[in-house]
Formats: structure tokens, sequence, C-alpha cells
């Protein structure tokens, strides 16, 4: 199935009345199957999610954790960016050398992997210090 496929089927069901962008997200895993997500906006505007949250929430519901590919569609002028948080949480799940199409709906499209996507990450072994602490009552 083509990636950039999966995220523009279910682009269109984005919830987005607020800022009226919706974003459509694929995600697939090691194993080959798709996760799809969409962004879903609240009246309370800090608590809408990403398109890319939702689709790493149905993996994880699935019971996967290793993403192999990315895609992310929106109907905007140029591809569109992954949001900060969303990069730092697809670093969970995906290795540096793994591959984010951003595609818009008239079919413009740049790819980046993830350690281009961020670099400098934040990742577990910053906290090697206070793990190696675990057990001494810190
Ligand atoms: N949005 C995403 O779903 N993913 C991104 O990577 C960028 C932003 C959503 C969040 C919000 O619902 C709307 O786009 C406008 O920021």
């Amino acid at each position: 199935m083509d990636l950039m496929q999966a995220a523009r089927d279910v682009w269109g069901n984005a919830y987005a009345p607020y800022s009226r962008f919706k974003v459509g997200a694929a995600i697939r895993t090691r194993s080959g199957k798709v996760y799809v997500g969409v962004n879903v906006e609240n009246v309370a505007y800090p608590e809408g999610t990403c398109a890319e949250a939702g689709a790493i929430a149905a993996m994880c519901a699935a019971g996967e954790t290793e993403i192999a590919e990315v895609a992310v569609i929106a109907d905007s002028p140029e591809p569109v960016p992954c949001c900060g948080g969303c990069r730092q949480k697809l670093v969970e799940f995906g290795g540096p050398e793994v591959v984010v199409t951003m595609g818009t709906i008239d079919g413009k499209s740049r790819q980046m992997t993830l350690a281009e996507i961020l670099p400098g990450r934040f990742d577990a072994s910053h906290m090697d210090k206070a793990w190696d602490k675990a057990g001494e009552g810190v």
C-alpha cells in the first residue's frame, strides 16, 4: 500500500473546525502494517491532538512500537513539516534512518529522515545517571 495514499484517504476525516487545517498521517511499522491518524481539535484549543499522534496511538493500541516509514499530508501550499512535539513523539518509535514523507493534496512532496527532522534528539541515554541512582532512594 502506498503510504501517502493511506494518509490522503484518512485526511478528510480530520476534525479541525477551529484551525480548518486538516492533517492526515500514516505510519508503516516494521511488520508491514499501516496505522493512520488525523488531527482532532477541541473547543479548548490546547486539548487538540496532531495527526501523527493519532497514528502513533493506533500503532501502540495494536501492540506495535517500531516505525519503518511515515507519511503526512495537508492541503497546504508547501509540504507541512511535523510540529516539534510530533518530532519527539516519532523518534520515540523510529530510528534516525526512518523516512518521513510530507505531502500536499495537490501532489507536492518532500522527504526527510528522522535524524534530519530532529537533530540533537533527547533520548533515554540522557537519563542514564538518574537511572544509575534508582534504588538509592533518589
Ligand atoms: N497539525 C498536525 O496534525 N500535525 C502537524 O505536524 C502540524 C499541525 C495540526 C494541529 C492543529 O489541529 C492544526 O494542524 C493546525 O495547527
